[in-house]
């Protein structure tokens, strides 16, 4: 089985060939950072129109790169939803022509169950599995009892922990995306000065498995005080701020192990899979595989490049749902707000 998959719900134009023998056979991400970089965030008007000026010529490339005509595809698979409204349209409605033009199925498919799957197409893990899905968007820990089947165990309240890095970035003078930029600066870091900036640990020991940033972003602000960081001031802020990422991240993962044992139709998860944007942090790995270590969980992080947006999901999140005999009316509508655990079956 193949399929075509096609990303376009936020600032990356992405197009991926993948087979059910979990092989990426050609595989394309277009960030458009340059357009949004003066902005210091996506702007939901250029995406779309970024998304709509390369999506055609990069699906012709990829389908070129991985040798296949459009008759040698099974079905033809895109984002639905959630994201930007206008470029998940320009994605979608680029997926009907195709799958009109060719005869192939259509398969919508949800971006957040492309990230949570994406363990399964790199790693062949098994569900169930805990998920700690972290990216620009969404921070959510999950239950991922089967495929089509996610409990959401706890979500941010306010900010993702992407937005909380691009956000922090922004105010200390990185360019955006600020998660990577602060990753880049912690070899430079000064632990014990960054030890010295005092920042809070929201809802840290609270009884569910909630996330908060705000009050982390608030006490970032006032610690920077209208001055410009010099790098190393930069450096040990970005320290300092991972550091309490880490531990919010852990100590939440710990109150979503306990929502697990007390459900009693949960068979308690032998795993813990980080996805989205910031799984691509190491120092945020490397903490949340201590963590799993201390409680006997095997840790699972998809290589860097599968873990921000891409296509390559889209396309395996499409043959996941195909092979069990799922695919989508020409008719279906893209949804900028589709959560996970109500269902993804459009
Ligand atoms: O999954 P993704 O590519 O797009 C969304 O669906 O949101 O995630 C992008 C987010 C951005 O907020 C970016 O700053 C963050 O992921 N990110 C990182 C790293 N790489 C990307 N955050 C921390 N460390 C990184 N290395
Ligand atoms: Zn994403």
């Amino acid at each position: 089985m193949i399929l075509l998959g096609i990303e376009t719900s936020c600032d990356e134009t992405a197009v991926a060939v993948v087979n059910d023998k979990r092989q990426i056979l050609a595989h394309h991400v277009l960030s458009q950072m340059d357009e949004h970089l003066p902005f210091g965030g996506v702007v939901p008007e250029i995406a779309a129109r970024a998304h709509l000026d390369h999506l055609d010529g990069l699906i012709d490339r990829t389908m070129r790169e991985a040798g296949l005509t459009y008759d040698r595809l099974d079905a033809i698979a895109a984002t639905a939803g959630p994201g930007l409204i206008g470029g998940v349209m320009v994605g979608l409605m680029t997926a009907k022509a195709l799958a009109l033009a060719t005869g192939k199925p259509l398969v919508a498919v949800n971006h957040l169950e492309a990230h949570a799957l994406t363990a399964r197409l790199t790693n062949d893990v098994e569900v169930p599995f805990l998920l700690l899905l972290v990216s620009g968007g969404h921070c959510q820990i999950l239950y991922v009892n089967d495929i089509g089947d996610y409990r959401l165990l706890g979500q941010t309240i306010d900010d993702a922990v992407g937005e909380a890095f691009d956000k922090v970035a922004k105010m200390a003078g990185l360019p955006y995306p600020g998660g990577p930029e602060m990753e880049r600066l912690l070899p430079q870091a000064d632990a014990g000065r960054a030890a010295h900036i005092r920042l809070p640990r929201p809802l840290l020991g609270k009884p569910n498995a909630d996330f908060s940033f705000a009050g982390l972003k608030t006490a970032v602000r006032q610690y920077i005080d209208g001055r410009t960081l010099d790098k190393q001031e930069q450096a040990d802020l970005s320290l300092a701020f991972h550091s309490s990422v880490a531990e919010i991240l852990i100590d939440r993962l710990k109150q979503g192990l306990k929502q697990c044992r007390e459900q009693a139709d949960f068979v308690l998860p032998q795993r813990l899979v980080v996805a989205g944007g910031v799984a691509a942090n190491r120092f945020l790995c490397a903490a949340l595989e201590g963590f799993c270590a201390k409680q006997g969980l095997e840790f699972t992080a998809p290589p860097v490049k599968l873990c921000t947006d891409n296509a390559a999901m889209i396309a395996w999140a499409g043959i996941e749902k195909f092979r069990r005999g799922q695919s989508d009316n020409l008719d279906t509508a893209a949804r900028p707000r589709w959560p996970l655990d109500k269902g993804t079956k459009k």
